[in-house]
This record gives structure tokens, sequence and C-alpha cells, in this order.
């Protein structure tokens, strides 16, 4: 039997993501039209002899409800959120949690950040795993030397694939491998977070009866059942046979900003071209706009005709896209409206927005700068020909003038 953990943070996290994470969870941010979480989730029905799938997070339990609820019935598996009381790092909410996850007595456990967006490739990290043995084998992927340092960098055996040297975001450059934060372990993770916890612990207790504090630095801000996953467990088990890893040549990004969630809505989008065609507009043959590319509209939005939408949009419910209007790469949420004519690119719409006629909210498309797109919050309403640049609008604004990139407060 296996099982499949998806680490969802809490409120305290993600704060990157604001004006966004207001209204919803991130985890429950659309992309490609389904919760950000709906893609690990959905592709862990891939994995053989799955048992449960398990959220952790220290969000509010009524805040996943809902969605818990419709997708154990959807899946017709059971999807469980757990709530920490407070965080407790990666490894340690995991652990947190281990004598519920080990009722379900799983051979392998599956452990996943939400925030992440690639092809989930399951299914073969279990197989590689089997091949090498060990107690973990984690996705990597080769990313640019220069963006390398932003995730953790790592150095593998190329014929035994065993993980030799890991480091966290290190200062200077080690290699364009890195920890994609999708892994699959034995239940020894346990064991292997217990080993850290309880060093630490014994080291306060050192601390506390010695007089030589400085002999027992405390470089650590956290508690002993504080344990990241990274730096506390993969970094020292590099090289002891323990951890393999298995190379994605598929799309992998992380999801930290709101321009990264535009980007990562167009590849899920993509994506469904191959897995769930049925969900994109026109995959049905029915014509409901002039489409262009991959474009998911929710059943109830309504889009004239005469409107052109695509290619990477997405078009949550009850929105009402007017004639002539011109949409590409962006997020339009619910109960949004954009009127006659007007341009939307490179941009998110927050819920119940406005856009006027003629008017242009659109950004130049460098997801990863702060201002490389634009962001309007809920309830922003741009009057009739107005332009919005680079700009991010927070919630309950009125814009009637232009503005270029300016965060507006
Ligand atoms: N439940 C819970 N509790 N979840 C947590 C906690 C916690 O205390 N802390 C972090 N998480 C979740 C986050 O929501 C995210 O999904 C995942 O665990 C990892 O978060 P971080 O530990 O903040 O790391 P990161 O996302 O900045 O970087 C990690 O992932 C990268 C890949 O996206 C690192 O492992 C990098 O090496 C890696 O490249």
């Amino acid at each position: 039997r296996v099982v499949a953990v998806i680490m969802v943070g809490g409120p305290t996290k993600g704060t990157r993501f604001r004006p966004l994470s207001f209204n919803v969870p991130k985890p429950l941010f659309p992309l490609a039209g389904q919760p950000m979480v709906h893609h690990p989730i959905s592709a862990c029905r891939k994995i053989p002899n799955l048992a449960r799938i398990y959220l952790i997070g220290f969000y509010e339990e009524r805040e996943f409800a809902l969605y818990v609820s419709s997708i154990s019935n959807e899946l017709k598996l059971p999807v469980r959120y757990l709530k920490e009381d407070k965080p407790h790092g990666s490894a340690g909410g995991l652990y947190n949690f281990k004598d519920l996850i080990m009722e379900e007595d799983p051979s392998h456990i599956f452990l996943l950040n939400c925030d992440v967006c690639c092809s989930f490739p399951l299914p073969q990290m279990l197989d590689a795993h089997k091949k090498h043995g060990g107690m973990g084998t984690i996705l990597v992927v080769k990313v640019s030397p220069e963006s390398a340092s932003e995730f953790g960098e790592l150095v593998a055996d190329p014929v035994t694939h065993e993980l030799l040297h890991y480091t966290e975001r290190p200062e200077t450059f080690v290699s364009d491998l890195i920890n994609c934060g999708v892994y699959i372990f034995t239940p020894d993770i346990f064991t292997a977070i217990e080993g850290v916890s309880s060093q630490w612990k014994d080291r306060a207790n050192l601390r506390r009866v010695s007089s030589f504090e400085a002999m027992v630095p405390d470089t650590r801000n956290h508690t002993a059942n504080y344990v990241r996953l990274d730096q506390d467990i993969l970094s020292p088990l590099a090289g002891k046979k323990q951890l393999y890893i298995h190379e994605t040549l598929d799309f992998w990004e992380q999801i930290k900003t709101p321009g990264m969630s535009i980007r990562c809505s167009a590849l899920y989008l993509s994506q469904f071209r191959h897995t769930a065609p049925h969900l994109l507009a026109n995959g049905d043959g029915i014509k409901k706009a002039y489409i262009s590319g991959d474009v998911y509209i929710h059943p109830s939005a309504k889009v004239n005709p005469s409107a052109k939408i695509g290619p990477g949009v997405s078009i949550s419910a009850n929105a009402r896209i007017g004639a002539g209007a011109r949409l590409i790469n962006c997020i339009v949420l619910d109960d949004v409206e954009i009127k006659e004519n007007a341009v939307v690119l490179h941009a998110i719409v927050g819920w119940k927005s406005s856009i006027g006629r003629w008017a242009r909210v659109q950004g130049r498309g460098d997801y990863n700068a702060k201002l490389g797109v634009t962001i309007l919050g809920e309830s922003v309403a741009v009057e009739d020909e107005v332009v919005v640049i680079n700009s991010i609008v927070l919630p309950n604004k009125t814009l009637n003038v232009g503005v270029q990139d300016e965060i507006i407060l």
C-alpha cells in the first residue's frame, strides 16, 4: 500500500502571493480552472495501490472542508486534511502525523510540495525507487545555472543515481540539478526525522546544563519539533546510500508569486491537451468564442462569441466577457465582468472585478519580476478606456486614470 502526503503550508507562508491569498488559501487558488492542489492530487490517481491522500497544513480546517469532501467523492478515494496547531517545517509537519499515517501500514509514502507545477511522474518515481533501494528518491530537474540558487542544488552519481551532495540555496554555484519538492520515501523517513529532532533535544539539554554555552551554539530559532526536510534531512543523508534521484525532463516550475501562477496555469492548460482535453474550450467541439490555443472556460461563464480568447487563458465561474474583448495569458476569477473591446494580457483579474469598455489591463509578461504582470485584487473597477500596465491593485479600488509600474494600495 502507498499513501500520498501533500504539504500545503499555512496562512503565514505564501506571503509573496498577496493580494490573491487574502481571499483564498494559496493551495486553492485556481490554475487552469482547478485549485492548485488539485493538480498533484489528480496525478496521485496513477499511483498503484494508493490507499489515501493527506493534505497537511496549518490553515483552518473549514477552509479545506468543501474541497476535500468533493475531491474524495470525485476520486472515490479518501482525501483528508490534517491540521497542525503550528508550523513544524516540511519534515516536522509530516512527523506530527506519523501515527495516523502509519495506521495505513504503507510500504511507501509520497511527499509533495503543493506549490510546484510539473507533470508529477509518480509511478515512474515508484519504479525508480524500487530499483535504487534506500530510504527515498527525490524528483530533480535541470534548470539554468542562474536560477539554480533559488532552490536546493544537488550532485548525484551519474550511474547509480545516488544523491552525493545536497545544499539548500547555496551562495556559490554547486549544480544546475535542483530539488523539485516531490519525493517518495519508505517509512524509515520517520526514524530519520526522529533522529534529528532527538539530537536537538539532547543539545538543548546540554546547553542548559553546560556553562560553556559557546561550545554548543544554537544557530536555530526553532524548537526540536521544527524540522526542515531539505536542510535537516536531505543534506546530512547525502552520500550515505540512503537517497537517490529521479530526473524529470518535463516542465517544472515553482509557484511562489502571482506572476508564476499565470505561467503555471498555461502549462497545466497545455498538459490538459493530453490528459483532460474535455476541460478545454472547444475540446468538446462547441464553439463558445474565437479560441486560440489552450483555454479553460467554466461552464457558467458567459463569453460573447465575438471575443477572442487565448492562448493560456483560464476563465472562472460566472465571468462575463463582452463583444470584441481580447484575452491572452491571463486568469479571470469568479464573477468578473470584462466589457466590450477590453484587452487583458499577462494579468490576473480578481473576483468580482470589472474592466470597462476599450480598457487595457496588461503586464509585460515577465513572470518572475514583481511588476512584470498586472494583478487586480478583489472588486477592483477599471473604468472605460483606462490603461493599467505592470501594476498591482489592492482590493476595492476604482481606477479612473491610467497607471503603470505601480502598487495601488
Ligand atoms: N504543513 C506544513 N507545515 N507545510 C509546510 C511547512 C510547515 O511547517 N513549512 C513548509 N511547508 C510546505 C510549503 O507549503 C511547501 O509546499 C513545502 O512545504 C516546502 O516549503 P518550504 O520548506 O518553505 O520550502 P520552499 O518551497 O521554499 O523550497 C523547497 O522546495 C523547492 C521546490 O519547490 C526546497 O525543498 C527547495 O530545495 C526546493 O527546490
